[in-house]
């Protein structure tokens, strides 16, 4: 569906994020035909260049990040005609006018912050004072928002104090992932698994978002980060509010946030004996993480595993288990939900015990599916074995749809559309924050060091001891 026709600045226009995501993404989307004529897309950032180089830099990662649509020379002139750039420094009143002057007064005005936090608050101050805000405009921010409770308070009390919240557009690139915003499509739009959905019926729930990759070229970064700020309190945080939340009267902005933030607020603290924290060693596949951030002493995890309990009727009882690590044996993400065994077995002992299991693969090779019980064939008695009923997303949509928006074509249509619903709330982040720190805090104050795992493995070995203490164990990482 056409969009009405927009303005899109992008602080921080020549930068990593915007060239590798953004504009490729608003690239697909032109060749989609999702753009009205009049759209312009206006990258802006402290460079000294012309509007022709700034093209020249658009053109080399359409080739590079969008290499099946930038075959199409007409494609990419076409787009390239509809970019524009300005030299503009976020810290003074350098580019500013001239910005002002390529805006149209009619259209919907969007000013995506690709730039570090610091630059968040002279950014938002400096559209004010120039008076480019209409009320058609709307600002978007990416992770890492904040680096704690206190920063991201902070970080929204100045937004707030330039924009209504109705404007803010704070992205978790994992909710414009098609198959994450299936987990909603699934839950709520069947009546098959929403009646089992609860601790009566649900044994417990593991949520892996494995990755193959490691931290080279963000070394900085992550060393301040980690596993738990990096992922597990944004991406798997989100992942939880989907598969664990109430049925939200309706799928509009604030029913569907207002029912995450309720699962968030209802985290208990995670003891410390439920938290195992890695760091990739090194080994055949690779150099160890210290070797990377060049600090033999570096105690930043790059695994996380821990068990989550939600405290509310629905799920009282039911663990949540959560990993997330860089260097693994592949890249999954997948949810787990294991069912309880059945209450009696009719067929005795010897049948063995059996429960069904649905898992939800986001990526890759994404899909459904349900363990359940069967016969054994051809035995005498009665015995059972489990197998799978497999669906692959791919297969069965068929093959127009082989090839899915990506999640910041999602994303950033939505921020044009004035859509919400796939944007976390401030209060949201807060929340998120709050459970996060204490546990930080307490490795801080207890001097904990991340346990050595191989790269390439699956993590460390004390992560498959959390399980085992409680009589279960993990899925594997590449189902
Ligand atoms: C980012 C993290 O937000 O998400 C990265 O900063 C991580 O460390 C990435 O690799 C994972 O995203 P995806 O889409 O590849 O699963």
């Amino acid at each position: 569906i056409p969009v009405d026709p927009f303005d899109l600045v992008i602080f921080g226009g020549t930068g990593d994020l915007a060239q590798r995501k953004i504009v490729p993404a608003l690239f697909r989307r032109y060749c989609a035909g999702q753009w009205p004529e009049a759209t312009r897309i206006i990258g802006a950032a402290r460079g000294a260049l012309t509007v022709e180089s700034f093209r020249d830099i658009v053109a080399e990662s359409l080739r590079q990040y969008a290499p099946k649509r930038s075959k199409d020379p007409e494609a990419v002139n076409g787009f390239l005609q509809r970019i524009n750039y300005v030299p503009l420094d976020a810290l003074s009143e350098d580019g500013w006018a001239p910005l002002s002057e390529l805006l149209s007064t009619d259209r919907i005005r969007a000013f995506y912050f690709s730039v570090g936090p610091r630059l968040f608050g002279p950014l938002a101050e400096r559209i004010r004072a120039h008076n480019l805000a209409t009320p058609q405009t709307r600002i978007v921010v990416e992770k890492p928002f904040g680096h704690d409770l206190e920063s991201a308070r902070a970080l929204n009390a100045t937004l707030a104090s330039h924009f209504d919240e109705g404007q803010i557009y704070r992205i978790d690139h994992y909710l414009g992932k098609e198959t994450v915003q299936n987990l909603m499509a699934v839950r709520f739009g069947n009546m098959l698994f929403e009646p089992l959905w609860n601790s009566q019926y649900v044994d417990h729930i593991q949520i892996t978002v494995a990755e193959t990759v490691g931290i080279d070229g963000r070394e900085e970064y992550y060393e301040r980060a980690g596993a738990m700020r990096d992922m597990m309190q944004n991406h798997l945080m989100q992942l939880l509010c989907l598969i664990a939340m109430e049925p939200p009267a309706k799928f509009d902005p604030d029913a569907v946030r207002d029912e995450k933030l309720k699962v968030i607020r209802a985290l208990d603290p995670v003891e410390p004996h439920h938290i195992v924290r890695g760091q990739f060693a090194g080994g055949k596949q690779g150099r160890g993480y210290r070797e990377v951030v060049g600090n033999n002493r570096s105690t930043t995890e790059s695994y996380v595993a821990l068990r989550a309990h939600i405290s509310n009727w629905r799920w009282a009882g039911t663990p949540f288990y959560l990993r997330t690590g860089k260097e693994l044996v592949a890249r999954s993400s997948v949810i787990n939900v294991m069912f309880k065994d059945a209450p009696h077995s009719i067929f005795g002992e010897e049948a063995g015990r059996h429960a069904n299991a649905l898992s939800i693969r986001l990526q890759p090779n994404e899909g459904i599916t349900l363990k359940v019980t069967i016969k054994e064939p051809g035995q005498g008695g009665m015995r059972l074995v489990d197998v799978p009923l497999d669906m692959s997303f791919a297969e069965a949509l068929g093959p127009e749809n082989q090839d899915p928006p990506d999640a910041y074509e999602r994303l950033v249509m939505d921020v044009i559309r004035g859509n919400q619903t796939l944007f976390m709330r401030g209060d949201e982040v807060e929340a998120a924050w709050a459970w996060t720190d204490p546990i930080i805090a307490g490795w801080q104050a207890r001097g904990d060091v991340p346990k050595p795992y191989e790269n390439g493995s699956t993590g460390p070995g004390d992560a498959e001891l959390l399980m085992k203490r409680d009589h279960r164990r993990w899925q594997g990482i590449n189902p």
